[in-house]
């Protein structure tokens, strides 16, 4: 096996990434430019002011990626970008720019699927874990602010299959957590918020029923994936709590205080957990609670009824969301139930990052399967 580094490029959403991988599973250096600041004032992401800040940040992120790696742009094996799924803007400006030095180095080019990106962070730091034993096949739930996903991988020959055997409906869990602390006056990005508010709220006080997190077309018929494969499936819905979250907040009369804690939050530059804390009453704390339990419960419990139908040996938790402490806690302690290893990132590797896409590029490398230098950005991309 020839020995790999492999620069990875990320840039599909609000994180200008670089990193460099060694054999699929020795991460050397991973540099994360986060554009927080510029989107916190608009209480989420503006495809246009991302696309600015990753033109901005793309070059000195990539040579620090390879200046804490001790390698060069000479010196690395491959070249791996991220093509999809993400907003067409940003991933045009890590495509354009993998594309320059992939041509200018004359280096393979190898594009990457975000999602696939993920699934690999599990794998790379396993892998590095010195943890050969994984068992298949595994059960990959990827659960971002894009997406709520579920695949099941397999290792095929040097490559990888997905099957998707469920996603949401309508909003990705971390796209409700978004909205939800949007909603309450609490600021962006919603899920780290809400993950250090819980523990001071009660996760009972406040009961979404059932209905408001089951999509609607299930109850009625199956649906065409499901009937075209006839292979069970486990959607997600997360837009009913959402909106359930907003009439509690008209019914108990919390609009003023959500005003008044948001125009008090705007005054503080990187408000820690005191300052949020000081702005919340309990009413608005337990409402957190209760919310992110409702997510964490549904997101659990419907992963492990799809690992039992499937017969998997092996779960990924994985995305942005998976750095959810109480989702952690409950997918530890339910998968240990039973009898199910689960594995999630590192925390760092949860959110996005350039590392899970030089590990997931490696295989590709192995293969030879480099992409063309006409490839193009796929804001849709599925991953099969
Ligand atoms: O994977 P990621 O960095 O970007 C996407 O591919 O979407 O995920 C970002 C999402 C955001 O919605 C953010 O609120 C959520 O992950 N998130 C969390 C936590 N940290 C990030 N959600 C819940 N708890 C967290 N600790
Ligand atoms: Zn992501």
């Amino acid at each position: 096996m020839p020995d790999a580094y492999i620069l990875g490029i990320e840039s599909s959403c609000d994180e200008t990434a670089a990193a460099v991988v060694r054999l699929g599973e020795q991460l050397i250096s991973n540099i994360v430019a986060s554009q927080i600041t510029t989107h916190q004032p608009y209480g989420g992401v503006v495809p246009e002011l991302a696309s600015r800040e990753h033109l901005r940040a793309i070059v000195p992120v990539v040579r620090q990626a390879l200046a804490a790696a001790g390698q060069t742009l000479n010196s690395v094996d491959a070249i791996a970008v991220t093509q999809g799924p993400g907003l067409a803007g940003a991933l045009l400006v890590g495509i354009s720019y993998a594309k320059a030095l992939a041509f200018a180095l004359d280096k393979p080019l190898i594009a990457v699927n975000h999602l696939e990106g993920h699934i690999h962070a599990v794998l790379l730091e396993e892998r590095q874990k010195d943890n050969h034993e994984l068992q298949f096949p595994v059960l990959a739930l990827v659960v971002s602010g894009g997406h709520t996903h579920l695949y099941l991988a397999a290792q095929k020959n040097n490559g990888w299959t997905y099957e998707n055997i469920g996603h949401t409906r309508d909003d990705a869990a971390g796209e409700a957590f978004d909205k939800v602390a949007k909603l309450l006056g609490l600021g962006y990005p919603g899920g780290p918020i809400v993950d250090r508010l819980a523990p001071h709220g009660d996760p009972r006080a406040v009961k979404f029923l059932p209905a408001q997190i089951k999509h609607r077309d299930r109850r009625n018929h199956r649906r065409q994936e499901e009937r075209e494969t006839d292979r069970p499936r486990f959607d997600f819905s997360y837009s009913g709590v959402k909106t359930a979250v907003l009439r509690y907040v008209e019914i108990h009369d919390m609009r003023r205080s959500i005003e008044i804690r948001r125009a008090a939050l705007a005054n503080v530059s990187k408000p820690k957990l005191e300052d949020y804390l000081a702005n919340c009453d309990q009413k608005t704390l337990d409402l957190v609670a209760s919310f992110q339990h409702a997510i964490v419960e549904d997101l659990v419990g419907k992963t492990l009824a799809a690992a039992r139908a499937y017969d998997v040996v092996t779960l990924f938790v994985t995305g942005g969301v998976a750095a959810n402490n109480e989702l952690r806690r409950t997918f530890e302690r339910d998968g240990a139930q039973e009898g199910l290893p689960v594995y999630f990132p590192s925390r760092r590797l949860s959110t996005d990052n350039a590392a899970m896409i030089a590990a997931a590029a490696y295989p590709k490398f192995l293969a030879k399967d480099f992409a063309p230098m006409d490839f193009s950005a796929e804001a849709s991309l599925r991953l099969r």
